[in-house]
């Protein structure tokens, strides 16, 4: 593993003052979800020139694909870049749907300044245990820690859930106090993956459970929420990606104005990885369709990390809320 004792090294941040801000400005932090080198400088571009805080996220899956020991120098190569870029925005590295405590502590011991545990598919009693343990290690070395409550429908790290389970408000204040964790993952009706809900052509998808939302702002008042499946599938990248050969006809995601409600509430992070896969894929599916004789990689992947920079400084700007407030 890396010789890094801890995320300061690497000029990374954890996510406390991130919140705090965001929980003041009535706004939330972008959490984008990367694999590789051009979806890391998308990002980090994109949030540069946006002048918004960011939060970096790798799932397991994610990490082993990056490689663990390659990954923190990612992270490391982001801030520098920023830096050379005269940009100055906090920029954490986020473990994203930890399952057990080696994971998260292996990230932890190379460079992650934050830490999901989730544990939401456990009963509550062995989900607030794992969470806890994982909050004793963290905490001792400033890294922040994400818990989860309720079961969100789609694919999480390989892990597969046919239908929601909403969060039981009456559950979060127990949880909370009993884990210690700084920010809470909930199910209100977002899900992840391209396919969020079921709709006949023309139809409005059905609204995220404010209700739900607004019962837990009132058991843990000024506490972090963190909303993930929360891509709106953006059309247009849609289109493209059917127009040039791609089968994505029922994909649909969650509204913008949604987004934004939620940003303005006591939702302090918001999760993005599928619309960032579709707008690569679809820049991508159109070289490929119009230069079938291409094979330079910088040709199809540099456009591809372009479309990234204008969709995550889009989102940060439109969504989010987060643009100008590093
Ligand atoms: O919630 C899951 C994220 O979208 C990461 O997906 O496990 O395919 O990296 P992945
Ligand atoms: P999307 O699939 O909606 O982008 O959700 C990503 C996510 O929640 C990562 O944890
Ligand atoms: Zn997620």
């Amino acid at each position: 593993m890396p010789d890094i004792k801890h995320y300061t090294e690497l000029g990374l941040v954890n996510t406390k003052d991130m919140f705090k801000k965001a929980m003041a400005g009535g706004y939330a932090i972008p959490a984008y979800n990367f694999n590789n080198m051009e979806q890391l400088q998308g990002i980090i571009v994109g949030c540069a020139q946006s002048k918004s805080p960011v939060i970096l996220q790798v799932s397991g899956s994610a990490r082993k694909y990056a490689d663990p020991v390659f990954l923190p120098y990612m992270a490391n190569g982001a801030v520098q870049m920023v830096k050379a870029l005269d940009a100055d925005i906090p920029i954490a590295l986020h473990l994203d749907h930890g399952n057990n405590f080696e994971l998260a502590k292996s990230c932890i011991d190379s460079g992650f300044s934050s830490v999901m545990l989730d544990g939401s598919h456990h009963p509550f009693e062995e989900n607030a245990a794992l969470t806890k343990q994982v909050v004793e290690y963290a905490h001792e070395r400033e890294v922040s820690v994400e818990g989860e409550l309720g079961v969100l429908a789609g694919v999480e790290d390989e892990v597969s859930h046919e239908v929601s389970h909403y969060t039981e408000p009456e559950e979060v204040e127990e949880f909370v106090a009993k884990t210690g964790v700084d920010s809470l993952a909930i199910s209100i009706g977002t899900s992840h993956g391209a396919y969020k809900f079921k709709v006949k052509p023309g139809e409005e998808v059905p609204p995220l459970r404010f209700d739900i939302l607004e019962e837990i702002e009132k058991r843990v008042p000024g506490f972090p929420i963190v909303l993930h499946g929360a891509s709106s599938i953006e059309p247009e990248y849609v289109k493209m990606i059917n127009a040039f050969g791609g089968k994505m006809d029922d994909a649909v995601g969650i509204p913008e104005s949604q987004l934004r409600k939620a940003a303005g509430s006591a939702v302090c992070k918001i999760n993005i990885d599928s619309d960032g896969r579709l707008a690569i894929t679809a820049v991508i599916r159109k070289i490929f369709a119009e230069n079938p004789a291409e094979f330079d990689p910088r040709k199809y992947l540099g456009p591809a990390r372009e479309e990234l920079i204008q969709m995550v400084k889009r989102k940060n700007e439109r969504v989010l809320g987060s643009a100008g407030k590093a």
